[in-house]
């Protein structure tokens, strides 16, 4: 459920109408709901309440602007970060340093000793070279770095290739089969504190099947890793589950994936660490855009909109489905494909869908645009980066300015060589 709704025909975000933002800030922007937000981070932690002890790590991937993260630091959360940046973000917005979890398959030397100044909670260790490195840099400092082995668990998360991350052909964790070796070596580094291991099988997964295959798999290692005298006191299961993009479609919520978690890992006796990012943000945010021609096409008329595959790259990159919904529905339908400015054909969101009629001049909104759409806008093709708005009952603020093409311009040199 979102804030997202049609009041007196007309798509409001809370009690602020959208068109209101667009006039005000412009379009494209992307407009986030803060009471939808914060549904979400306590309909998952509900979802886990079976759960005993438990850490959430909100995936700051999925969503990085400081508004965004300071609602749900609020809301308890803490961070999952991958780079120096994100960790930065994350106590820029108020996360305590302990709440945030370092993943990633590249973590540098100088994020590793970041990581290690901040003092942050957890190192979910990718590689046995990278858990070396580290204990060594921990040592160096006096200290023992809390870590995890990230496994991959050898399942296939059933989702679109580019965001699978679990299979044995990925590039992310150490193959399950020689993480008992590789822990048991990375247990001997006096500046290590192996205290559990981690998994992440990928992203936008609609059937929890999958993920109750690699959770079951890395509680046969759990109780392997004991056998041999380990003991483990944390398993970070990652994030992934799915959202809905289609309206009316029914996936599998926080609710069940809860239940499941609690049955599989019942005797586990250790805290859970989660790391959600799309569940929590993905229906809190939309993108939105105006209509600048509706441009006749070989079988479909062609609704050009000015936002582009720089500000969404999601249907570009993945083939993403985002719904299309008029900010003020006149009640009839088309047959159309929406694209944006950019000159290059991906930049497509839909071919030959039925939308609400629209025509030039217009204010439309892409939906599910609150995980992976800011985060990821570029300012190809010389276009401004996309501001982002909070909306919060009947107030809005901008929370993310518009970069003009003419600011990314000021940060570029011509050598003088050149003339
Ligand atoms: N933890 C790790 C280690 C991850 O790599 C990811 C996402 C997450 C947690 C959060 O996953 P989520 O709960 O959001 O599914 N740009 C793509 C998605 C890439 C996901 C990368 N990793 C998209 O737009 O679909």
């Amino acid at each position: 459920m979102d804030h997202f709704e049609l009041r007196n025909g007309e798509l409001f975000a809370e009690d602020v109408p959208l068109a209101r933002i667009a006039a005000e800030v412009g379009t494209p922007v992307y407009v986030y709901s803060q009471a939808t937000l914060e549904r979400h981070a306590r309909v998952f932690r509900e979802g886990l309440r079976d759960v005993s002890r438990k850490h959430i790590a909100f995936a700051i991937k999925a969503n990085p602007n400081l508004a965004v993260l300071r609602v749900l630091a609020n809301a308890g959360y803490g961070a999952d970060v991958v780079s120096g940046g994100e960790l930065a973000r994350a106590l820029a917005a108020g996360m305590k340093p302990a709440d945030v979890v370092f993943s990633g398959v590249g973590k540098t030397r100088a994020e590793l000793e970041q990581g290690l100044a901040e003092g942050i909670g957890q190192f979910n260790i990718e590689l046995e070279e990278e858990g070396h490195v580290l204990g060594a840099l921990a040592a160096a400092r006096g200290m023992r770095a809390p870590a995890v082995l990230r496994v991959n668990p050898n399942v296939d998360a059933r989702t679109h290739a580019k965001i699978s991350t679990g299979k044995a052909e990925n590039k992310f964790g150490v193959a399950i089969s020689d993480a008992p070796a590789i822990f048991a070596r990375l247990r001997q580094s006096p500046g290590l504190n192996l205290r559990g291991v981690a998994l992440h099988i990928g992203s936008q997964i609609s059937d929890l099947g999958p993920l109750e295959a690699a959770f079951v798999r890395i509680g046969e290692l759990l109780a392997e890793l004991r056998a041999a005298g380990h003991g483990i006191t944390h398993v970070d299961l990652g994030g992934g589950l799915g959202v809905p993009y289609r309206l009316g479609e029914e996936l599998p919520g926080p609710e069940d994936y809860g239940a499941m978690v609690a049955r599989v890992t019942r005797d586990w006796d250790v805290e859970l660490m989660f790391e959600p990012g799309r569940v929590i943000v993905g229906n809190a945010g939309v993108l939105v855009t105006e209509v600048i021609w509706v441009k006749p096409g070989l079988a479909r008329p062609y609704v050009i909109v000015d936002a582009a595959m720089n500000d969404l790259a999601r249907p570009a990159m993945y083939d993403a489905y985002h719904e299309f919904l008029a900010v003020r529905p006149n009640g009839r339908r088309m047959q159309a494909n929406i694209a944006g400015p950019v000159c290059e054909s991906g930049d497509t969101f839909a071919i030959d869908r039925e939308i609400d009629a629209v025509e030039a001049g217009d204010l439309a909104v892409f939906r599910t645009a609150g995980a992976y759409g800011a985060t990821m806008a570029s300012t190809y093709n010389s276009r401004a980066l996309v501001p982002e708005v909070m909306v919060h009952g009947d107030r809005f603020a901008v929370v993310a300015d518009r970069i003009q093409a003419a600011t990314i311009m000021s940060a570029e040199r011509v050598p003088e060589w050149l003339g």
